[in-house]
């Protein structure tokens, strides 16, 4: 299995784009389910993830066509018809967010079954509120042997879903099913992420009629069926903000580009309590941080536009570092502090009780072998290392190819040592 390798103490200077969003990009693919005409979707990151939906939608029917067009990477998927409503086991399995294709395979054809996901290292993650609202759009639940059997023979019909607390995943799907159904729904409660947006735009311009996306109230205007579109995957945040806490980490002066102001609000304003320097530019940010050590802020993870839960992990890294103790509550997941004891292991001082951690700063971390538990984590590890005296080699970064586009080439272009380590054999880069 590959491993990454960082030698610590380079500064970082440089440019780093950042690519399209993994979380908007798999549920823009799934809303290619819901139409006999061609989804082409532009600024598409390259990942694991978005190959592993490839893989079920071509089982599913869709015919997934990559190229790089005028408009960088782009995915051309084109479902003519739905030949199969089943999504196994061992596909849904390796991604979680595969089981969103159930309401889209039910909004077209009526019926479906898909794998439950099953539990993940970050938490229980269940999706009862997937199939609430589901159930709520008429759709027939039935669960049996980790399979949900899900029919709606004479189609879903509008409905109220109120969610008893946000989820992204279930909002996103009681959107891609409602789009086709018989009504109106409104979605109470719903999460207001920017790839909520995304997704409205997406189905919009496929000829749905969703508004208030963004908002807690989500309204949807069922169609009797929607028509192909083009659209941009909106830039990722999760991508930008993790390269702002290297800068600030590692130090020097990093240019974020191909992204959107306001993304990552609530993580500069922390970066700059810290003592880095933040400064806003029209398509992203330039993070700078001189020899200062940066001082220690607490965070609270909280849904969008809170401090987000998916770049917890690298604020709990830079701050092994700062002056002081921080305070890193996780209100989210109720088991995301599993990256603490790996980077224990490069000498970083944190005590995790229940769902906070504490983390008081060292003057100096030191390369170990660690290894990577899930996807965030994987890459807080990576900034860790960029500090660390020596190397730190970090291992099943299968997580971190699932969300992070060519990692090594960007901060590599920026001066980090980074190298990957291939199972046979090494590959500078
Ligand atoms: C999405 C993101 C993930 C991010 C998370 C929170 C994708 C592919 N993943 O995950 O990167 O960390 O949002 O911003 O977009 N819950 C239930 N029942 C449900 C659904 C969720 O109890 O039916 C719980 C979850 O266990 C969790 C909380 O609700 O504790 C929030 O989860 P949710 O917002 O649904 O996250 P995901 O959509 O899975």
């Amino acid at each position: 299995m590959d491993r990454i390798a960082i030698t610590g103490g380079a500064r970082l200077n440089g440019t780093i784009p950042v690519s399209g969003a993994k979380n908007s990009a798999i549920k823009l693919m799934a809303a290619s389910l819901l139409t006999d005409e061609p989804l082409r979707l532009t600024n598409m990151p390259r990942l694991a993830d978005t190959r592993f939906l490839g893989k079920l939608l071509s089982r599913l029917g869709v015919s997934v066509t990559e190229s790089d067009g005028v408009d960088g990477q782009e995915t051309v998927l084109h479902a003519p018809e739905i030949t199969s409503g089943f999504a196994p086991y061992d596909l849904v399995r390796q991604m979680r967010a595969s089981f969103n294709v159930l309401g889209p395979l039910v909004a077209r054809s009526g019926q479906a079954k898909v794998s439950l996901p099953g539990g993940c290292t970050i938490g229980a993650r269940p999706v009862d509120l997937h199939l609430q609202a589901l159930e709520a759009l008429g759709a027939k639940i039935d669960l049996h042997e980790g399979y949900v059997y899900a029919q709606a023979p004479r189609g879903l019909r509008g409905a109220e879903i109120t969610f008893p607390f946000v989820s992204v995943g279930a909002t996103e799907h009681a959107m891609l099913a409602a789009v086709l159904a018989d009504g109106t729904t409104v979605i109470h409660n719903a999460a207001c992420e920017p790839e909520l947006v995304d997704l409205q735009e997406c189905l919009n311009a496929m000829g749905a009629k969703v508004q208030g996306a963004g908002t807690p109230t989500v309204t949807i205007t069922g169609v009797a069926r929607l028509k192909g579109a083009s659209h941009a995957v909106i830039p990722d945040r999760i991508e930008m903000g993790t390269y702002a806490v290297a800068a600030a980490m590692a130090g020097g002066e990093v240019r974020l580009t191909n992204a959107r102001p306001g993304l990552i609000d609530s993580l500069l304003v922390k970066l700059e309590e810290a003592g880095a320097g933040v400064e806003h530019t029209a398509d992203g940010c330039i993070i700078r941080r001189n020899g200062d050590r940066l001082n220690a802020v607490d965070i609270e993870t909280q849904p969008f536009p809170g401090f987000a839960t998916d770049l917890q992990a690298q604020f709990m890294a830079l701050m092994t570092t700062a002056n002081g103790e921080s305070r890193i509550r996780e209100t989210i997941f109720e088991n995301r502090f599993m990256h603490a004891p790996e980077l224990m292991r490069l000498g970083a001082d944190i005590s995790v009780s229940g769902g906070e951690a504490r983390v008081r700063g060292v003057a100096q971390l030191e390369g170990a072998e660690v290894m990577a538990t899930d996807l965030r984590a994987s890459v807080s590890l990576v900034i860790a290392g960029l500090v660390a005296r020596g190397e730190t080699t970090v291992s099943r970064i299968y997580h971190l190819d699932r969300g992070f586009e060519r990692l090594e080439e960007k901060l590599g272009a920026c001066g980090a040592q980074v190298r990957r380590i291939a199972s046979d054999g090494e590959q500078e880069l």
